[in-house]
Formats: structure tokens, C-alpha cells, sequence
């Protein structure tokens, strides 16, 4: 796809998006809602010990999941996902399109990939398509050869920090791109990381009709053996059964921190140091 390369020589992270607090102490930041979506077996396994690419849903879960990514601005997946599931993150379906551009949105929401290391295959599916574009948020552990790659393919942003800070990445989403809904299609190391940093606020969840069992093989929040940092409550409010299926939304409490802005230093200079956009 043309690429929507920018060369800002950006040695900070651009200054986050602020609006009134009512309440005191520190301002609010605006980030987008987050609605993350997943099917699990029902010992909550999300794929195999090996993070095969496995197909364990029905027709209508498959449906449910593109109805989900029709709702957003922009569509979230971590580098293990668009990895092993090699997928383009279109909208197959023409009426979800027309609804889309009846809400005020593009057709296609944009596509977006997070990954650590940055060791992005440029010959991915994703990257061989251009009905929306794609944004990579990475670090500068992502090697020279693989940025000028990508480049050509999809927007870099790089952060000098080990890890991607995702709620910068949320903040620069909201400001770049006006992204007010992230509809999230994992994996379960993403979405740990999120809740962990409170950021999820909604999880559509299928059910489905299998037991896989395997130590070694992830969950919803992947294969650590650490408990969060704290418990994340789940209000349901909806359930569907279809079949053998069960389709469960729950809405998440928002972590008390969640829209605080981070201290100074946090936000100028994420994880600590500063941040570069390619
Ligand atoms: N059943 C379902 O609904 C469902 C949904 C999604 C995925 N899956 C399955 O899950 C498996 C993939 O699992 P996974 O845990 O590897 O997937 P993942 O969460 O999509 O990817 C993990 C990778 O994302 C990047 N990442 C995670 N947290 C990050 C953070 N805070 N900042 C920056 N990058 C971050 C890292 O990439 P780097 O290693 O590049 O640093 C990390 O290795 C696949 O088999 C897939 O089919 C199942």
C-alpha cells in the first residue's frame, strides 16, 4: 500500500490531549473506549500450546467478530496475532461498510499493530492490502532493514523505550487519527497488558463448545503465571446463546487511574525516554 510516511524528528511525545476535570487533583486525558473481542473454549483457552492458528468457532461467532471490528475507528492487534492469523482486518461485508459511512466513519476502520521488538514480517497479508491504513507502534529495537520495509506499507511510530507504553499509543490514536473507539481483537498478551494498565473497557466474549486443556496453552490473559495487578470486575450486560455457543458482553470497571493523566515526565517522554515518529 502507499505508504503515509512522516519524518518528524519528534525527540518528544507530543503534548496529550487535555479537557477540564470536575473533580479535583490531576486533569483528565481523553483516551478512546476499548472494546476487546475473543472466543475462548470452555476451560477459557484461547488457542493451542503451540499458538496455532486454530478454528474452533462457529460461522456466526466469525460474523459477531467482524461486527465488533465494524464498530471501530480503529481496529488493535498484537505482533503474535497478525502473526499467526495472517490477516488482513477488512470488512467483508458491504452493509456494515454503508453503516459505517452513515455513522460518519471511513468504510474500514484503520489497522493497527503493536509489537515490542519490532520484527514485523513486511510480507504479511496485512501489508498487501491498502483499503485503510496500517500503524505500527514499536520500539527502535525494530531493525533498520524491517523499518525501511515497512516504511513503504504503514505509518512507524517508535518509541525509545523497551516496550511500547500502550497508553501513549491510545493518546496518540485519539490525536492523530481522532479515534474515540479501539475495537481490540487481542491476543492475550496484548490484552494482559492493557488490563493491566486499566485500559479496557468493554470484553465481548464467545464461548465456545470445546475443552483444550494444556498447562502451557494461553488463556484470555495468556500463559503467565502472575496474577494481575488487581482484579478487574466485569459487569455483564448482555448474553446471547446460539447453538452451542454463549456471547457474553461484559463491561469493565474502570481502573480509578485509568483517565488521570500520568505524571509529567510520563507523558513527555513515555517509558521514560523520549519518543520518535517515523
Ligand atoms: N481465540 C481468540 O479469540 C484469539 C484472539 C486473538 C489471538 N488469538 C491467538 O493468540 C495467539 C497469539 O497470542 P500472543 O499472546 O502471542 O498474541 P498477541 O497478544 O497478539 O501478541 C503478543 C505480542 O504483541 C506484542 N505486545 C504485547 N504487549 C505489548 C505491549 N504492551 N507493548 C508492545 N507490544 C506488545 C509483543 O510483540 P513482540 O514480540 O513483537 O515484541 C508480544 O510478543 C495466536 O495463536 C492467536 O491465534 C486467539
Amino acid at each position: 500500500m502507499k505508504s503515509v510516511v512522516r519524518n518528524k524528528n519528534v525527540e518528544r511525545a507530543p503534548a496529550p490531549r487535555l479537557y477540564p476535570s470536575r473533580r479535583r487533583g490531576r486533569p483528565k486525558i481523553q483516551l478512546p473506549f476499548v472494546a476487546v473481542t475473543f472466543a475462548m473454549t470452555v476451560d477459557g483457552k484461547v488457542t493451542t500450546k503451540n499458538y496455532a492458528s486454530v478454528d474452533f468457532t462457529s460461522r456466526e461467532d466469525k460474523a459477531d467478530l467482524i461486527r465488533q471490528r465494524a464498530l471501530g475507528d480503529a481496529v488493535l492487534v498484537g505482533h503474535g496475532t497478525i502473526e499467526n492469523d495472517n490477516v488482513r482486518l477488512g470488512i467483508p461485508r458491504e452493509d456494515l461498510r454503508k453503516e459505517r459511512i452513515a455513522r460518519g466513519q471511513p468504510p474500514y476502520p484503520i489497522r493497527v499493530i503493536v509489537s515490542n521488538k519490532g520484527r514485523i514480517n513486511p510480507r504479511l497479508k496485512i501489508f498487501q492490502t491498502d483499503f485503510a491504513p496500517v500503524i505500527i507502534f514499536s520500539t527502535t529495537r525494530m531493525p533498520l532493514k524491517t523499518r525501511e520495509q515497512l516504511q513503504e506499507k504503514a505509518t512507524l511510530y517508535l518509541s525509545q523505550a523497551r516496550r511500547v507504553d500502550l497508553r501513549w499509543m491510545l493518546q496518540e490514536l485519539r490525536h492523530d487519527y481522532k479515534v474515540k473507539y479501539v475495537a481490540c481483537e487481542g491476543g492475550p498478551a496484548l490484552f494482559r497488558s492493557l488490563l493491566e494498565q486499566g485500559l479496557v473497557d468493554q470484553l465481548n466474549l464467545t464461548i465456545a463448545p470445546f475443552l483444550f486443556g494444556g498447562k502451557n496453552a494461553p488463556t484470555l490473559t495468556g500463559v503467565s503465571f502472575d496474577f494481575l495487578p488487581h482484579s478487574v470486575r466485569c459487569s455483564l450486560k448482555k448474553m446471547k446463546v446460539l447453538g452451542d455457543e454463549c456471547f457474553l458482553t461484559y463491561r469493565i470497571a474502570r481502573h480509578p487511574e485509568r483517565n488521570r493523566l500520568p505524571r509529567r515526565s510520563f507523558v513527555r517522554r513515555p517509558g521514560g525516554i523520549p519518543a520518535r515518529k517515523l
